[in-house]
């Protein structure tokens, strides 16, 4: 019987259709590699974890096998950030549903996505008699919050509820910073259990979005510890406090729902400035409690909007033991604490809850729900396996293993998928394009744990001919082209690469989304698989190394969500962390008109602007994280536009407004908005932490100028924070330049005595 039954089982999985999951990517073929290490073709990137000895069956004890999924490296033995570095180690460790019970703490490690069957969440479960006080070690600990990279969570139930309620567990560790994914996961706590926590963060962290999560029960949802944070669709149920800052200098919330908790937001210490936008409470004693403003400081501050209670909920805001704020906000207003500039002033109006008119651009809002869209990342759930088409096995096929030209098979392979309504799947590798990949209408792409799609080659490298590598559709196209789970980068040093150009928009009846990014990045250097390392990029002027990561063209309407820009400024792959200096020109550059959303995102040392956004419209920015090229300021001789100075376009800086030799001046903007109109800014936070070519810390000081507007009509920023900068926003109006919002004008005290930091809650054009 023993030997039956299996037999039969597989049978009977053989001749029905579907085996016991539908979710295509579990049982479609698995030929991901490791393109940068010895022996790479044989690296196992997909872990099903009852290959390993996982049962799932609610009962068995599964901690090892699942232990094993993670750690198992290549023939040698375990995983080895020695020999593979931080980016040579890809792997999904995946999890049918059912349920896995662990009787002590799952670490993952560096490069791996934790993932389950999204048609039906299996369950990881701490056993009664668990032992430690973390459940699921989200990250790999070899590495510090804030070169926290390459980790996922996905489609997952996390439960606490067999263990003692006066117990103290996590059920998550996530203390990173980019390129990090935590998605589609529910909290399962025992209601009451004060000192059962969903998420848990220590330390400093640089994370750009946590998104589309439900937490029940406990005592608190998320401990927050953070730089910056973009936290988008949490429901919290019966949860004490949803969620507790312990350290935040600037965040947006968006789409929050609190149903029968004690506090939604504790904002009472540790928080900068706060904006809570499209979301709900119900019996949920207060929404936010928050500290007082002190008269020096701008720390505090908070932004609201298109919140709404019953009348269930006593206090919306609630400081100290005063009530601030009861009731829903009115539509089409938004309430503020903090400095503001409203329209042409260039002092700041210190309130404490006025309430502003604030109409919503029509063309970003969902009108049926009346905010801006929520749309949870795409997994095709409902696609059968026979819709994938995998682009190493299809005819012709691609290679992905950084070798090999892919173009040309993967712009046949686009091609059919587009028409044949297929998802076109990515296994993990490094896929070489030596020309432009066109995305047609009609496509649906997908990686695996960050595919690498790479620009190579002679067409990329004239600085005066940008070239697009990925162009998601031709000029004036309209329909659907999604990409999820890519990391766009460039092999070698090529001054005229634009990884991503964007020209398609949703089609007429169409809807946000339809062109879309998730989980997509921008990587220039510093990491096996590209020349941009070394000696070769020691100097900036040597080493041009991309033109722009991203050109949203003006025909373009397109969401991104969870999208960080990385100019290496350091090396991933060499243990001590090496030195690299590449000289890529600019970040984002947004002209598109046809409505834009860009959530969770970062973008970071590049020479001459992070984010431009110029002659757009229609553009929602949930948060934008940068920091500056580390060699930039004090003792730089390389002065912006400097590399670029020969090859500038009509939308890039001058610099004009700086002296010939001010080297505090001549960096690059974080954020520029010129001619644009209907954009709307919810955080910005900017941080400088050292400057120059030793890369000096900073306590002061680093840098003249985060912002520079210019021509702007309808134009509201929320929460705009910085560290080190002397002016947070300057207005160009022909030749003239003023400073709207000094630093000196908006002081935070978050973190003073380490750096200078400074916050303003408001600007209005
Ligand atoms: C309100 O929430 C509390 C928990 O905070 C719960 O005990 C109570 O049952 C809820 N009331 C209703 C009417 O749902
Ligand atoms: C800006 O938004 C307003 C309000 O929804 C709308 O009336 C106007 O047409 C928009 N302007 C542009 C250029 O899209
Ligand atoms: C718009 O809102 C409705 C109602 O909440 C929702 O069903 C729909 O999915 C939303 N669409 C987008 C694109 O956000």
């Amino acid at each position: 019987m023993l030997f039956i039954l299996p037999i039969l089982a597989l049978a009977v999985g053989c001749a029905a259709a579907p085996a016991a999951s539908g979710y295509w990517y579990e049982s479609i073929e698995h030929n991901g590699i490791s393109p940068t290490i010895t022996n790479g073709k044989n690296w196992k990137v997909f872990r099903n974890v009852k290959d390993y000895g996982a049962k799932g069956d609610g009962t068995t004890d599964d901690t090892v096998a699942i232990q094993q999924a993670i750690n198992t490296g290549d023939s040698t033995g375990t995983r080895d950030a020695g020999r593979f570095g931080s980016t040579g180690q890809p792997a999904v460790v995946y999890f049918p549903a059912g349920t896995y019970v662990v009787k002590s703490t799952i670490k993952s490690a560096i490069g791996t996505v934790i993932m389950g069957d999204p048609t039906n969440l299996p369950t990881l479960k701490a056993a009664a008699g668990f032992t430690g006080t973390t459940l699921l070690f989200g990250r790999d600990q070899r590495y510090s919050g804030l070169i926290g990279f390459f980790h996922g969570v996905k489609n997952l139930i996390l439960d606490s509820t067999a263990v003692s309620a006066s117990k103290t567990i996590a059920l998550l560790e996530w203390s990173v910073s980019q390129n990090n994914q935590l998605s589609n996961v529910v909290f399962n706590m025992p209601v009451g259990a004060a000192t059962h926590t969903g998420i848990t963060m220590q330390g400093m962290n640089s994370g750009l979005i946590i998104n589309d999560l439900e937490f029940r029960g406990g005592g608190v949802g998320v401990l927050l510890a953070a730089t910056q944070y973009h936290l988008k669709s949490l429901v919290f149920k019966n949860v004490k406090t949803g969620i507790k800052i312990s350290s935040l200098l600037q965040g947006t919330a968006q789409g929050l729902r609190f149903e029968d908790c004690s506090i939604g937001i504790d904002a009472s210490s540790g928080s900068g400035m706060l904006s809570l936008i499209d979301s709900s409470a119900t019996n949920t004693s207060v929404v936010i409690t928050a500290a007082a403003m002190s008269s020096s400081s701008v720390t505090g501050s908070l932004v609201l909007e298109n919140v709404n209670v019953d009348s269930s909920v006593a206090a919306t805001i609630k400081t100290g033991s005063t009530t601030t704020l009861t009731g829903s906000t009115p539509p089409n207003t938004v309430w503020i604490r903090g400095n503001t500039y409203p329209a042409s002033s260039t002092t700041p109006s210190r309130v404490d809850g006025s309430l502003l008119p604030l109409p919503r651009p029509s063309l970003l809002i969902n009108t049926t729900s009346n905010s801006y869209p929520l749309l949870p990342p795409p997994t095709y759930a409902s696609y059968p396996p026979s819709a994938i088409l995998n682009v190493k096995t299809s005819s012709p096929a691609a290679a992905g293993d950084g070798v090999t030209d892919d173009t040309a098979a993967l712009q046949a392979i686009l091609a059919a998928a587009a028409k044949n309504n297929q998802v076109v799947y990515f296994p993990h590798g490094i896929y070489l394009l030596t020309d432009t990949l066109t995305i047609p209408p009609g496509s649906r792409l997908v990686g695996e744990a960050w595919t690498q799609l790479s620009a190579s080659g002679a067409k990329f490298a004239d600085a005066a001919k940008p070239r697009a590598m990925l162009r998601v559709g031709e000029a004036g196209s309209r329909g659907v082209a999604q990409l999820s789970d890519f990391i766009f980068t460039v092999a070698d040093v090529l001054p005229g690469a634009v990884l991503v150009e964007v020209n398609m928009s949703p089609a007429e009846g169409g809807q946000a989304g339809d062109v879309g990014f998730w989980n997509c990045h921008f990587r220039v250097g510093g990491a096996r698989g590209s020349a941009v390392r070394g000696t070769k990029c020691a100097k900036p002027e040597g080493c041009l190394a991309a033109r722009l990561s991203a050109h949203l063209t003006e025909g373009s309407g397109s969401y991104w969500e969870n999208v960080w820009s990385w100019v290496a400024d350091h090396d991933l792959d060499e243990s001590a962390g090496g030195q690299v200096y590449p000289g890529a020109a600019a970040g984002f550059l947004v002209e598109a008109r046809r409505g834009t959303w860009i959530l969770g995102m970062g973008v970071e040392h590049h020479v001459l602007y992070q984010v431009n956004i110029n002659k757009a419209e229609n553009v929602f920015i949930g948060l934008q994280e940068g920091e500056a090229a580390y060699w930039q300021g004090k003792g730089n001789t390389v002065l912006a536009p400097a590399p670029w100075t020969q090859s500038l376009l009509a939308s890039d800086p001058d610099f004009a407004w700086c002296g010939a030799s001010e080297v505090q001046c001549r960096m690059g903007l974080y954020q520029r908005v010129s001619n644009s109109k209907n954009i709307s800014i919810y955080s910005s936070g900017f941080w400088n932490f050292v400057a120059g070519p030793q890369r000096q810390m900073c306590s002061d000081d680093c840098q003249d100028n985060a912002a520079l507007y210019e021509g702007n009509e309808k134009f509201s920023v929320f929460g705009f924070s910085t560290i080190n900068n002397k002016n947070l926003l300057v207005e160009r109006s022909g030749q003239s330049t003023a400073v709207v919002a000094a630093r000196a004008a908006n002081p935070g005290s978050l973190m003073d005595g380490l750096f200078k930091t400074a916050s303003v809650a408001g600007y209005f054009r």
